[in-house]
């Protein structure tokens, strides 16, 4: 068997080390264009190419960091759990796409002479193994794809002309290993370096830093395979590698990223150091860092680009970073491998908690009952060793990691104890994470993925049952909240759950970004776009950011949820209640303001002097008297707590946290029914509008012209609407279409004209259902304005919520939009809480979110009024108000966004209700307070004509 199918971790490597970006060594990038050549198979070509003047010059190129099935080559295939080649491990297909990756460099001019020290190769990632020669020498194989692996290869270098030889391989055993849910992308995807090491450079070396909550002290001590020394000038320190030292420090935290930078000195190197003093512990139940418990208010992050896939530039890097400080997220969890290194220097710089996770999935094995999983293999052992090592022992010196994970989905056994065993052995600085050990044999936290609320609040309550140890462990969800299209709903409720119990120690969104694939058909690509035989769909698009980084409502939602300041108020007394909810912070980087609004405009703005609370504390704060008398008007206070001075990571005056509250509630839209029906041959006339004599539906409202206004029950199901396939009796998604809500018939009854009136009766049903809506829409007017009031009575047995319940029509022409209710973004029962209600300004297509597999979005929240296309609409009460250029059937059929074409006729849905969204494509559906059940309702709209 050849090492393509090998189950070991491979040969020639030297032992893993930190990781660190730069020293005063040279070092020398290979990234760049490569010639390359794709086979077939792993040895369709023999391996001559990599000997020295081997003429590639009919070869193609690629760029590295890459993958060639992203540059022309092949194609990328996605699956969640399944193995996209038959499962018989360690064996791979014999179709297995090979690319040959040569590149020739000459050492820079100020390169050290060659018999100066050594040289290091460093790969940091390669999917999924390769093979390397230099200078037509074979130095080693490996795999483990998201690893880095350094060779030896200073007594093969030249001055000019060396050739770099690799053959990736597609799949290997390491395959088995590797069943993320993702793309599967192969390619040298990561950097690749040529490091000198001189005489006396610096091997490993551990940063150790602690952090002594109760004398304010830091422990310093790095221990090095290399002696030397190590200095911190800002904390005069000046000791020898191995030797600790204690002085006063300001710790690190992902709120306060304190870091020292400092010095590792060794004869041959010197190694900058960026040092961040805590101490991570379990204690009393809880995980606690520099004493204080922690609540993650988390993200998992899969490294992706739309073009480049994997292969992240470090703006990139950077700018994800950044979203997730802008949105407070204080946590990532690095599913499901270690990131690029880079992405942990940035993490220690600006201030996030991280979950390392190991590069370690077989989920597939679910499949035939985890029979034959390699962790539960002895002979896998090593290769699952060979990734903890790996990993740990790169990122080791990172403060921001503080908990290690051994992997995802990968089943129990043996081979997952070995590594937590061995992690312990070398970290004790660190806790130990890892999801599929319900029992906690070898974790130190209890960790679930999607379980629902009410399971949740159980736990929080320590109501949970499992083992002993279990149950004197912390909790946390290290995935919730299934970002798949229009989405997470019930965010706000996991929150309240997670600061009302102290064992619940918050979660982990599930995901960060849509891994679209830019693509001319389709906008954006997913499963199946690229012919696989095998694939899930738009399963891969569950991100809290749009493919190109452009944060979607879910992100915008998660923001709310998880600020650090609460503001609650009560506009009638002119109180509000602020709160700290950070974990170390006080309030002093924060700046707040009131401002008044009087129907929605923002009248007056104003500083409130909050006092600088301590995380935890609460302080009650008088608002100043209303700035204007607004009788007669709806009005409300909107308090924001901003940034004071500029950080790394935003600038002065970004908002952090804010609270809304009602002073004078609004007054509701009234209309005197003064103006009679008036029957003509074709046409009924009532105030300004005209009908359609034979249906009864209006045909203009003053000189606007409307079509086909009638009751609306159907959404485009969302993917939560849909569910996963194992939720079969809550899918609503199928089951709505299954009832046919989507073809509802109208039969008109009857059309009666009163004193003041026109009622129209009808019955909205499905065809082969004997469920139906008894619909009658009833229409008055005080001569200008029109008031339509629709009541809705169920008939026959419900059993399913409605998907909406409301109204929509056509309006030809319209474009801007403006409204006076929730925005700017979309709303939904349960994904409500970023939603602020003042005055709002938008365009049709503007209102739209362009999710990757489109479905129903967009709708605007407690809209009290909204005027388009020369119309202006009052809801009694307030209404759920969508338009777009085309219907939700269209909208329902589409499947890429670019199967959205805009028609001349915009389409208005004003809706009573909404279904919740819940994560149902993923977790829990909606909880039963969001459902809009079938039942008796009534609502009213008022229109006129803006004129
Ligand atoms: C989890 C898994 C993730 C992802 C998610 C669904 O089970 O750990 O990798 O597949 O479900 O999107």
């Amino acid at each position: 068997m050849s090492y393509v199918e090998d189950v070991s971790p491979g040969s020639g490597a030297l032992p893993p080390r930190a990781w660190y970006a730069a020293s005063d060594a040279k070092a020398l990038s290979l990234n760049g264009s490569w010639r390359f050549r794709l086979s077939a198979t792993a040895d369709a070509e023999d391996e001559s190419f990599a000997a020295p003047g081997h003429d590639a010059g009919d070869w193609a190129e690629v760029v590295v960091p890459g993958h060639w099935v992203l540059q022309g080559h092949g194609s990328p295939i996605y699956t969640n759990h399944l193995y996209p080649f038959p499962v018989d491990p360690p064996r791979v297909p014999t179709e297995n796409p090979t690319g040959d990756h040569l590149r020739v460099f000459d050492l820079p001019e100020d390169w050290p002479a060659l018999t100066e020290g050594g040289a290091v190769l460093r790969f940091d990632g390669v999917e999924s193994c390769a093979r390397v020669w230099l200078n037509g020498t074979d130095i080693g194989e490996f795999k483990g794809s998201r690893l880095p692996h350094e060779f030896a290869v200073g007594h093969l270098l030249k001055t000019v002309g060396n050739v770099l030889a690799v053959r990736v391989h597609q799949w290997s055993a390491g395959s088995y290993l590797e069943d993320q849910d993702q793309w599967w992308l192969p390619g040298i995807f990561r950097d690749v370096t040529l490091l000198h090491r001189p005489a006396g450079s610096a091997l490993d070396f551990f940063v150790r830093a602690s952090y002594d909550h109760v004398t304010g002290e830091g422990t310093l001590c790095v221990d090095s395979d290399v002696d030397g020394r190590v200095t911190v000038p800002a904390l005069d320190i000046d000791v020898a590698t191995g030797e600790a030292v204690t002085v006063p420090v300001e710790p690190w935290s992902a709120e306060t990223p304190r870091l020292y930078d400092g010095e590792l000195v060794t004869e041959g190197e010197r190694i900058p150091l960026r040092i961040g003093f805590r101490t991570v512990s379990l204690e009393d139940g809880l995980i606690k860092v520099n004493g204080t418990a922690v609540l993650f208010k988390g993200v998992n992050r899969h490294e992706w680009h739309p073009v480049r896939g994997r292969a992240l530039d470090l703006e990139t890097m950077r700018e994800d970073v950044l979203l997730m400080k802008r949105h407070n997220i204080n946590a990532v969890r690095t599913s499901h491998y270690p990131p690029h290194p880079a992405f942990l220097g940035l993490c220690d710089e600006y201030g996030l908690w991280v979950i390392d996770e190991c590069d370690l999935e077989t989920h597939g094995f679910v499949e035939q009952d985890w029979r034959d999983n390699p962790v539960d293999d002895d002979r896998w052992t090593p290769a699952l060793l060979d990734r903890a090592a790996r990993m740990v022992e790169r990122d080791k010196n990172h403060p921001s990691v503080v908990i290690w994970s051994l992997g995802n989905e990968a089943g129990t056994g043996r081979g997952l104890t070995a590594m937590a065993e061995w992690i312990r052995g070398r970290d004790t600085s660190r806790l130990v994470h890892y999801e599929g050990d319900l029992d906690c044999r070898d974790t130190d936290m209890y960790s679930r993925m999607y379980a629902f609320h009410d399971e949740v609040e159980r736990i929080g309550r320590g109501l949970d049952g499992g083992t002993a140890k279990r149950r004197r462990l912390p909790f946390v969800l290290c995935e919730y909240g299934h970002a798949m299209g229009n989405g997470p709903g019930g965010l706000a409720d996991y929150q309240r759950l997670f600061e009302s119990h102290e064992r619940l120690q918050g979660g982990f969104v599930w995901e960060w970004i849509d891994h679209g694939i830019e693509d001319g058909r389709y906008a954006y690509a997913y499963g199946g776009d690229f012919g696989e035989e095998l694939h899930d769909g738009n399963f891969v698009c569950d991100g809290l950011l749009f493919p190109d980084r452009t944060p979607s409502p879910g992100l915008v939602e998660f923001k709310k949820v998880i600020e650090p300041v609460r503001i609650e108020g009560d506009g009638a007394d002119g109180t509000v209640r602020v709160t700290n909810a950070h974990d170390f912070a006080d309030l002093s980087a924060l700046a707040f303001t009131w401002s008044y609004q009087v129907d929605g405009e923002t009248v007056e703005t104003g500083p409130l002097s909050v006092p600088p609370l301590a995380p935890g504390e609460s302080a009650d704060v008088k608002l100043p008297r209303p700035p204007v008398d607004g009788r007669g008007a709806e009005t409300s206070w909107t308090v924001r707590a901003l940034l004071a001075a500029d950080t790394a990571w935003a600038a002065r005056g970004h908002p952090v946290a804010w609270g809304q509250f009602a002073a004078a509630a609004r007054p509701r839209p009234a209309v005197v029914p003064t103006a009679a029906p008036v029957a003509g041959e074709r046409l009924i006339t009532l105030g300004p509008a005209s009908f359609d004599a034979r249906t009864g539906t209006p045909t203009s409202i003053g000189g606007v012209a409307v079509e086909g206004l009638r009751l609306d029950v159907w959404r485009a199901p969302t993917d939560n609407d849909d569910g996963a396939e194992w939720q079969a009796d809550t899918r609503y998604g199928v089951l709505w279409r299954d009832l046919g809500l989507h073809r509802m018939r109208h039969r008109l009854d009857a059309i009666e004209l009163g004193d003041d009136s026109l009622t129209v009766r009808t019955r909205v049903a499905p065809a082969a259902r004997e469920v139906g809506l008894a619909t009658v829409y009833r229409w008055t007017s005080d001569g200008s304005r029109l008031r339509l009031t629709v009541s809705v009575a169920p008939e026959g047995n419900w059993t399913l919520p409605l998907p909406r319940l409301g109204i929509r029509f056509g309006l030809a022409g319209a474009d801007r939009v403006t409204w006076f209710g929730g925005g700017p973004g979309e709303a939904y029962p349960d994904s409500r809480a970023a939603s602020t209600v003042c005055r709002w300004q938008s365009t049709v297509d503007d209102l739209q979110t362009p999710y990757v597999r489109p479905q129903e979005n967009g709708a605007r929240a407690d809209v009290r009024w909204a005027e388009l296309g020369g119309l202006r609409i009052e809801g009694d009460p307030e209404f759920w108000f969508s338009a777009r250029r085309w219907t939700n059937e269209q909208l329902d059929a589409a499947r890429h966004r670019t199967d959205l074409v805009p028609g001349p006729t915009v389409w208005v849905n004003l809706d009573h209700g909404q279904h919740g969204i819940g994560s149902q494509s993923c977790g829990p559906g909606p909880l039963p307070r969001y459902f809009l059940h079938a039942g008796p309702a009534e609502f009213s709209f008022v229109f006129a004509e803006t004129g």
